[in-house]
């Protein structure tokens, strides 16, 4: 097997894909809660996605990307046999795995796959383990059946009720506390309006949070301080001090403005690129 090459690829949802990737040295070091950094091509722009899982033996690492703009397009693009140009890491601090008791551990969209290998090291680790995943809609919930697995108890939900409780993740975690659950800490990833409005709740109950911060990141080593996020009040890169902070700490409306800073010129990238690749067979 070639260095970075995929081995296997899997198309989870019409946008979601799971890619196994050949990188036996990121393979040995990998620790839940830590990401590479992957490009596609030569000229390609430098993406953050987390290790989702790997297999020492094997020799390879797995991570879940959803498509949502012209690098994630690009590496969704990809065939199994392909080649990623480049894979860096493992990138970022590990979490901090050991036993709290009972913790929640919760997903939205892509962050159901974020948060799976931290649910597989709390599990491992001793912990009562509860999953609440959410998705938009029923093709979009990811990894329920891994989840399953490693869980005590899994509640799903969908905002438009297609699949579980009709509802958000946090209407979840309000029922489950209603009923009785004691949780110790709570670990959330996925988009930003979710983790903080998530934190918030677990706040009120009494419930430590984590959340993964997603800020746009370079380098990744702590060096251009792109990644910079405020935690507590203090500046922290994402990169190399997280991704994952104390999420009573965080300043999640800061980091939705700064996440949010490109998007029109991230919009016509995508327009560009998918202008520049449509099929022109049959059109002359
Ligand atoms: C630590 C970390 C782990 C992540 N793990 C995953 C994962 O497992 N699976 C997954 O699908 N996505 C993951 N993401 C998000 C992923 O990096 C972005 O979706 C991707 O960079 C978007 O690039 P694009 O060119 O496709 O889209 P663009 O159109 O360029 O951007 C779309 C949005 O993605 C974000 N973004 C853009 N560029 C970057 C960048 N260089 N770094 C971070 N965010 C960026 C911005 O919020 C932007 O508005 C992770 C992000 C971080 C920070
Ligand atoms: S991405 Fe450059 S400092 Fe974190």
């Amino acid at each position: 097997m070639t260095k970075n090459e995929i081995v296997t690829k899997i198309n989870l949802s019409k946008d979601i894909a799971r890619f196994d990737i050949f990188a036996p040295l990121i393979a040995r070091k990998a620790r839940a809660g830590q990401f590479v950094i992957l490009k596609a091509n030569a000229a390609g722009e430098r993406v953050p996605v987390t290790l989702v899982d790997w297999d020492e033996k094997r020799g390879t690492i797995t991570v879940i990307i959803q498509a949502i703009g012209k690098s994630t397009v690009m590496f969704n693009d990809k065939k199994q046999g392909e080649i990623f140009e480049a894979v860096a890491g493992p990138l970022g601090a590990p979490v901090e795995i050991k036993k709290y008791g009972t913790v929640a551990v919760v997903g939205g969209g892509v962050g159901i796959a974020e948060v799976y290998p931290i649910a597989k090291a709390l599990k491992s680790a001793g912990n009562k383990v509860i999953s609440i995943l959410g998705a938009r809609t029923k093709d979009l919930l990811i990894l329920e059946q891994e989840m399953r697995q490693i869980s005590d108890i899994t509640v799903c939900t969908t905002d438009d009720g297609s699949y579980g409780q009709k509802g958000l993740v946090t209407d979840a975690l309000q029922k489950l506390r209603d009923g009785g659950e004691k949780i110790d800490a709570g670990f959330v990833i996925g988009p930003v309006p979710m983790m903080k409005f998530c934190c918030r709740l677990m706040q009120k109950l009494g419930i430590k949070s984590y959340a993964s911060l997603n800020p746009i990141i370079l380098d990744g080593t702590g060096m251009c301080g792109c990644c910079r996020v405020s935690v507590g009040g203090k500046i922290k890169f994402a990169c190399v001090d997280g991704p994952m902070f104390e999420g009573d700490l965080v300043d999640f409306d800061e980091l939705s403005r700064r996440t949010g800073e490109y998007k029109k010129e991230e919009a016509a990238c995508l327009l560009k690129y998918r202008e520049s690749h449509v099929c022109k067979v049959g059109l002359h």
